[in-house]
């Protein structure tokens, strides 16, 4: 199957590195369709030439957060939903591009600063309805993960540092789903209505239930993705005419 993946971004310093890595790590792997949504009024070069170099088959998308919803804070506890009208904005795209049926894939959100294995992509490949792995660095924990019953191979529950009973205790990079389902359920999207930290959790009960979940990575023993966050580099000099 085609892997969609959806990249929300936006510009900082970082920018470039973060999309240097993700585009580099796609390359690895086939079948790939990189769905990429700039935080942005228009397209950017530095994002435009990115793509470009990375010879990938890409969709370049813009949707710009509204301005009472982009973050200030850099207080955890203030900050808003991130990703939001970019993840609908790919979603958008493949509801109108791709026919149900026809098309066949698996939709992966993929954000732009975590660090993701190309193991990663052979579970992903696997999905039938909706997939789910653990995810590494989150929730104040090494990994967070989906519990298994090792007799039923169901999920049971959420290893979870943060709120284990939600719906689905799951992060954003923990799961994908069928390209079929994404074009079924065109009611699926984010909302900042969404409660803190239910964004994943509302978004998958359009679709699943705990008990169908497909528990991937050798029954959610295994990390392949890490909610990496890259530190803001303290920068006190712009050398001119350097594309950095
Ligand atoms: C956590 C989750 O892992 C995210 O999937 C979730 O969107 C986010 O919380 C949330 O608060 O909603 P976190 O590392 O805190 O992740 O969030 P970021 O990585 O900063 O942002 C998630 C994605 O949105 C990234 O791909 C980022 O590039 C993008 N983003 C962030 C924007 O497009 N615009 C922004 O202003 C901020
Ligand atoms: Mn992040």
């Amino acid at each position: 199957p085609i892997v969609y993946c959806i990249t929300p971004t936006y510009w900082r310093y970082v920018q470039k590195a973060e999309l240097t890595r993700i585009s580099q790590t796609l390359q690895l792997v086939p079948n790939i369709h990189w769905i990429v949504v700039e935080d942005a009024a228009e397209k950017s070069d530095l994002v435009r030439n990115l793509i470009e170099d990375s010879r990938l088959i890409v969709t370049h998308l813009v949707a710009q957060t509204a301005p009472y919803e982009k973050v200030k804070d850099k207080n955890p506890k203030a900050r808003r939903h991130r990703g939001v009208e970019q993840r609908n904005a790919g979603l958008r795209w493949l509801r109108d591009n791709l026919v149900a049926g026809k098309d066949k894939g698996v939709v992966y959100f993929m954000d732009d600063d975590n660090t993701y294995s190309v193991k990663l992509f052979d579970e992903i490949a696997k999905v039938k309805r909706v997939g789910a792995w653990p995810v590494g660095l989150v929730g104040g924990l090494n990994a967070e993960f989906p519990i298994v019953d090792k007799a039923t191979g169901k999920v049971t529950g959420y290893k979870s540092g943060w709120l284990p009973n939600r719906p689905f205790a799951i992060d954003m990079a923990g799961f994908a789903i069928s390209l079929d389902l994404i074009l079924e359920k065109t009611d699926a999207n984010f909302s900042y209505q969404m409660a803190k930290g239910m964004q994943e959790s509302e978004f998958l009960s359009y679709f699943t239930t705990k008990e169908e979940l497909e528990p991937l990575a050798d029954q959610c023993t295994k990390v392949y993705v890490w909610h990496t966050r890259t530190e803001t580099p303290k920068i006190n000099g712009i050398i001119p005419n350097l594309e950095v």
